[in-house]
């Protein structure tokens, strides 16, 4: 297929959007790369349908948005790749880690500016995606509380309890520990502005924000609760659902994400590879 003119279609109000007339594998010109970058920080959530993309194709469409960044979580690499994970559920692993709300290694030093997740095997019409707009949550805000959460700082770990921790536990106490010294909790403004657009966004996630630094911890609690229960909201959120062969692309600053855990115990599998850009969030 030749590259036409790319054509993007919003396909929810506050993110997402549709990528058509493109194929993934042949030449994309430089303004096309411009104009799928664009598109990635208005929408913060663009999918390509219809590809056919090996590994390789996959990194190489990924890098449009940013260098790629090895990553080490609990999924696989594919092929002993440090720039491909797999992401497999079947009888044996239940999406227990996927399936709550988080953005990717928010705990990093220097957490993925973006993700991309192509999908390799479907269950038909179940294991969709949803994606929240913490700059929408954000935006709903009043100015008092604007005023308030300003100078917060979140801090973020990866020894929270999460059902990926317990992967890397089984793994061997020695990795655990390991992956726990490597990635030891990190404090980070409650309100980052986005290094791309400018906009602000509630930097906190369910899966790794443990507290607010320096309030009290039943106040560190209710504001994130309250901050965290915006991304329930379907008017923040955009709801993917699946096909074979469709690569989606995120901005992990911007949005959190979740797999909608309705496919137990069916195959389903998925490549996903990380890029940076963004910078650290301080
Ligand atoms: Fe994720």
């Amino acid at each position: 297929m030749k590259n036409s003119r790319l054509e993007i279609e919003a396909v929810g109000a506050r993110l997402g959007a549709v990528i058509h007339n493109v194929d993934l594998t042949a030449e994309i010109s430089d303004g096309e790369k411009d104009e799928l970058r664009r598109a990635l920080d208005d929408h913060q959530v663009i999918v390509f349908p219809e590809q056919d993309l090996t590994p390789d194709d996959q990194k190489e469409a990924t890098r449009i948005f940013g260098p790629l960044l090895p990553s080490d979580t609990f999924f696989d690499h594919l092929d002993d790749d440090p720039e491909v994970e797999i992401v497999i559920n079947d009888e044996n692993t239940p999406p227990t880690g996927t399936a709550q709300w988080h953005a990717d290694l928010t705990w990093a030093a220097e957490p993925p500016g973006g993700t991309s997740l192509y999908s390799r095997v479907i269950p038909k019409g179940k294991g969709d995606t949803v994606w929240a707009s913490m700059t929408a949550a954000y935006d709903s805000l009043s100015d008092k509380m604007k005023v308030y959460l300003e100078d917060l700082k979140v801090v973020h770990s990866w020894d929270m309890g999460f059902p990926g921790r317990q992967i890397i536990f089984q793994r061997g106490g020695e990795h655990y520990i390991e992956h726990k010294t490597a990635n030891p909790p990190i404090a980070q403004p409650l309100i980052r502005t986005h290094p791309r657009t400018g906009r602000k966004i509630i930097n906190a996630n369910p899966t790794f924000a443990s507290h607010i630094a320096g309030i009290p911890q039943p106040e560190s609690q209710g504001i994130l609760d309250f901050l965290l229960s915006l991304s329930a909201r379907p008017e923040f959120q955009y709801r993917h659902k699946w096909r074979e062969g469709t690569l989606a692309v995120w901005d992990n600053s911007a949005t959190q994400h979740m797999a909608v855990d309705d496919f137990f115990p069916e195959y389903r599998e998925l490549t996903r590879v990380t890029f940076g850009g963004h910078g650290a969030p301080y």
